[in-house]
C-alpha cells in the first residue's frame, strides 16, 4: 500500500502528465492501465518539454519503474520510436516493463480505424487514427494478439490467421483495400521480439508484490471519464475504460488496494474530436482559451474545442470514479477574465437538470445554466499556497470544490513541475 489512481475528469488533456510527474519522485511504480498511443501527456521539466504518447509519463521520474499494464494496447512501432526519441534526449528508459497480457496493435488495426471513420462520414468519431478502437474490438472479440504471443511463433501465426480471415474479406470486399498476408504481419511482430523480450513481465505479480512490500504504485490513466466506453458520451468515446474501476482491471490491482482516486480537472473544459459539449464556445472567448491555454492536441496537433468549466460533469465524474481528491489545472489561464462563467446545471428543452441527464438525446440538447464568478488580474504563477492566491481566485476554487463535492488538493498555476499550489498532500 498505497495504490493511487490518476483519472481525467473531462474529455482528456487535463494535465494528467503533469500531475504524474509531480508525484513521480515519491512513487516506486507508475503504471499505464488503459489506452495506447492515442494519448498525449506533457511533462515540462526545467523548461524542457516531453510529450509521451504510449509510455507513462512516469518514465521521466528517475526513481520510478514505468509499467505498461495488461489493459493497454501496444503499437510496437510507436513503442520503440518513443523509446529511441527519449533515449536520444538523455532519458533512461531501461526500467520499462510491459505486461505479457497487453494486446498488440497491428498495422491492419490502423487501416481499419481509418476506413471505419471514412465510412461513418458525418457520424465519424474523430479518432486519433492509431488503430485503438479496432485493437480493442479484437481483444473483446477474442481475436486479439498479445505481447506473449510473439514468443511462440506457431501460436502467433495461428492467431494472425484467425484475425485476418474475416478482416481480409472486409478490407477487400467492403473497403476496397488490399488483403493483408499472414507472413507480412508475423514478420512485422517477430522483428521486435528480441528487443521486446527483456521488458516483458507478469505485471500483476510485479505490482502486487510491490504493494505487499509497502511500495507506492501510481496508475496514470490515459484519456478521461467522458471518453470512457461505459461512462462517456457514447459513441463519441475511446474504446477502453479510463475511469478508476478500469484502472484496477488494466493494472491488475484489486479495488481494495486503491486508497486514493485523484481526478484531474481543468479550470475550464476542452475536447478533441467529435461529440456533444454543452459549454463549448464559438466566440472570441473560445479563441481566448485556445490561445492562452495552448489548446492544441499533443497527439494529432488538432485544435482543441474550448468551453467554460462544467460543474455538472465534475460532480458526476467524482461520483463514478469515487474521487478522494481533485487536482485543478490551468487556473492561470483564467487570469485577466473579469467575470468567469461556470456551468452549474443544464437546461434541457426547458427543464432544469442539476445532474447528468439520463439519455444521450438529452445531453445533446443540454444548454448550460451559468453563474458568474469575479475574476482576478494578478499573475498567479508564483503562488504555492492557497493564501498566495488573490481572494477571487481562491473563491473560484472553493466554489468549484463545493459544487463537485470533492476537495481540491492541488492547483496548477503553470505548466512547470513546480508551478503548483499544494492544499493537501496527494500521497499518504
Ligand atoms: P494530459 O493528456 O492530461 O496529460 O494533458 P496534456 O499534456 O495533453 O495537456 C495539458 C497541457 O497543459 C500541457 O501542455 C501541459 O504542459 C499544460 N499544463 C498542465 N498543467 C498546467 C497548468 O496548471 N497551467 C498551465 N498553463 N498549463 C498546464
Ligand atoms: P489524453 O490521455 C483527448 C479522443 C479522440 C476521439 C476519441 C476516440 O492525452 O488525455 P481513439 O483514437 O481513442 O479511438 O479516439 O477519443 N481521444 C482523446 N482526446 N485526450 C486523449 O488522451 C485522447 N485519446 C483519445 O480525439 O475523439
Ligand atoms: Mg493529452
Amino acid at each position: 500500500m498505497p495504490a493511487i489512481v490518476i483519472v481525467g475528469a473531462q474529455w482528456g488533456d487535463e494535465g494528467k502528465g503533469k500531475a504524474t510527474d509531480l508525484l513521480g519522485s515519491r512513487v516506486d511504480y507508475v503504471v499505464k492501465p488503459n489506452g495506447g498511443n492515442n494519448a498525449g501527456h506533457t511533462v515540462v521539466v526545467g523548461g524542457e518539454k516531453f510529450e509521451l504518447k504510449l509510455l507513462p509519463a512516469g518514465i521521466l521520474s528517475p526513481n520510478a519503474t514505468p509499467v505498461i499494464g495488461n489493459g493497454v494496447v501496444v503499437s510496437l512501432d510507436a513503442l520503440f520510436h518513443e523509446i529511441d526519441g527519449l533515449e536520444a534526449r538523455g532519458a533512461d528508459t531501461s526500467r520499462l516493463r510491459i505486461s505479457a497480457n497487453a494486446h498488440l496493435v497491428a498495422p491492419y488495426h490502423q487501416t481499419m480505424d481509418k476506413v471505419t471513420e471514412r465510412f461513418l462520414g458525418k457520424r465519424a468519431i474523430g479518432t486519433t487514427g492509431r488503430g485503438i478502437g479496432p485493437a480493442y474490438m479484437d481483444k473483446v472479440g477474442r481475436l486479439g494478439i498479445r505481447v506473449q504471443d510473439i514468443f511462440d511463433e506457431s501460436i502467433l501465426r495461428q492467431k494472425i490467421e484467425g484475425a485476418l480471415r474475416q478482416k481480409n474479406e472486409l478490407l477487400v470486399k467492403l473497403y476496397n483495400r488490399r488483403a493483408v498476408a499472414v507472413d507480412e504481419i508475423a514478420e512485422y511482430f517477430l522483428s521486435f521480439a528480441e528487443r521486446l523480450r527483456p521488458m516483458v513481465v507478469d505485471s500483476t505479480l510485479l505490482l502486487n508484490d510491490a504493494l505487499d512490500r509497502g511500495d507506492v504504485v501510481l496508475m496514470e490513466g490515459g484519456q478521461a471519464t467522458y471518453l470512457d466506453v461505459d461512462h462517456g458520451t457514447y459513441p463519441f468515446v475511446t474504446s477502453s475504460n479510463p475511469t478508476a474501476g478500469g484502472a484496477s482491471v488494466g493494472a491488475g490491482i484489486g479495488p481494495t488496494r486503491i486508497n486514493r482516486s485523484i481526478g484531474i480537472v481543468k479550470a475550464y473544459t476542452t475536447r478533441v474530436g467529435a461529440g456533444p459539449f454543452p459549454t463549448e464556445l464559438f466566440d472570441e472567448w473560445g479563441e481566448f482559451l485556445q490561445e492562452t491555454g495552448g489548446e492544441f492536441g499533443v497527439n494529432t496537433g488538432r485544435p482543441r474545442r474550448c468551453g467554460w468549466y462544467d460543474a455538472v460533469m465534475a460532480r458526476h465524474a467524482a461520483r463514478i470514479n469515487g474521487f478522494t481528491d481533485y487536482f485543478l489545472t490551468k487556473l492561470d489561464v483564467l487570469t485577466g477574465i473579469e467575470r468567469i462563467p461556470v456551468c452549474v446545471a443544464y437546461d434541457v428543452d426547458g427543464v432544469r437538470h442539476d445532474e447528468m441527464p439520463m439519455t444521450q438525446t438529452e445531453f445533446h440538447h443540454a444548454k448550460p445554466i451559468v453563474e458568474h464568478f469575479p475574476g482576478w488580474t494578478e499573475d498567479i504563477s508564483d503562488a504555492r499556497t492557497l493564501d498566495d492566491l488573490p481572494e477571487n481566485a481562491r473563491n473560484y476554487v472553493l466554489a468549484l470544490e463545493r459544487m463537485s463535492g470533492t476537495r481540491i488538493s492541488g492547483i496548477g498555476v503553470g505548466p512547470g513541475r513546480d508551478e503548483v499550489v499544494t492544499v493537501h498532500d496527494l500521497i499518504d
